[in-house]
């Protein structure tokens, strides 16, 4: 799908994303430095490129084997955004439920990108998830419009989720049900 409003287009993910991912993540870190309230969870200290790469290494394998679903936004050729559905507990009573990780980079933002990714994802996701689920921070003004856009409900709130400097951040969970 080719976007008319903004020069961006939307694709499958691949394999090869896994790397571009790694990048964006790694991105997230100056932007976390300049909004402490960054609505993103992730680990203390930046990784490297290469523990990231071992960490999304289970993504890989998802993206393989089916327990992964994602969508890549791109502009120029190059990697702006991804969302992605998987599957916590493979082969389990509850491998029906898809966690959703959704993240475009901020130059690309509130241009549509994360909602023609959201719809690209739920698209490609043809049943294999009867159920979605995402946390997202209370603070995170965008995510929570995304969601509720798309159907999602919030249906409860773990408090401090999240610690960061001392801080703590509470995260709605988010549901649609698709079954
Ligand atoms: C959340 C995120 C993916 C949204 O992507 P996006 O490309 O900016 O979203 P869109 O441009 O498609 O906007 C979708 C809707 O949300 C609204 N929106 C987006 N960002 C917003 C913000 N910061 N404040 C208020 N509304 C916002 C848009 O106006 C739009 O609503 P509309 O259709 O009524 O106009 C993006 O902000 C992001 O990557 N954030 C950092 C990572 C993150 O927080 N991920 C989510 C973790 S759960």
């Amino acid at each position: 799908m080719v976007s008319k409003k903004a020069k961006f287009m939307i694709r499958k993910m691949k394999i090869d994303d896994l790397l571009s991912e790694v990048r964006q993540v790694r991105s997230f870190y100056s932007e976390r430095k300049h909004n402490p309230d960054f609505g993103y969870s992730f680990a203390k200290k930046k990784p490297s490129e290469w523990d990231l790469l071992q960490n999304l290494q289970w993504r890989n394998k998802g993206l393989e084997n089916g327990d992964m679903i994602g969508s890549v936004a791109e502009a120029d050729g190059k990697f702006i955004g991804q969302c992605s559905l998987f599957c916590l507990w493979p082969k389990s009573e509850m491998d029906h439920v898809g966690e959703l990780d959704i993240a475009v980079n901020e130059e690309y933002r509130r241009m549509g990108v994360g909602a023609a990714l959201l719809k690209d994802v739920l698209k490609r996701n043809k049943g294999r998830f009867k159920v979605i689920q995402t946390y997202v921070f209370t603070n995170n003004e965008g995510s929570i419009k995304l969601m509720k856009k798309f159907g999602f409900r919030t249906v409860g709130i773990v408090p401090k989720m999240t610690r960061r400097n001392g801080r703590y951040f509470d995260d709605y969970v988010m549901y649609l049900d698709l079954s």
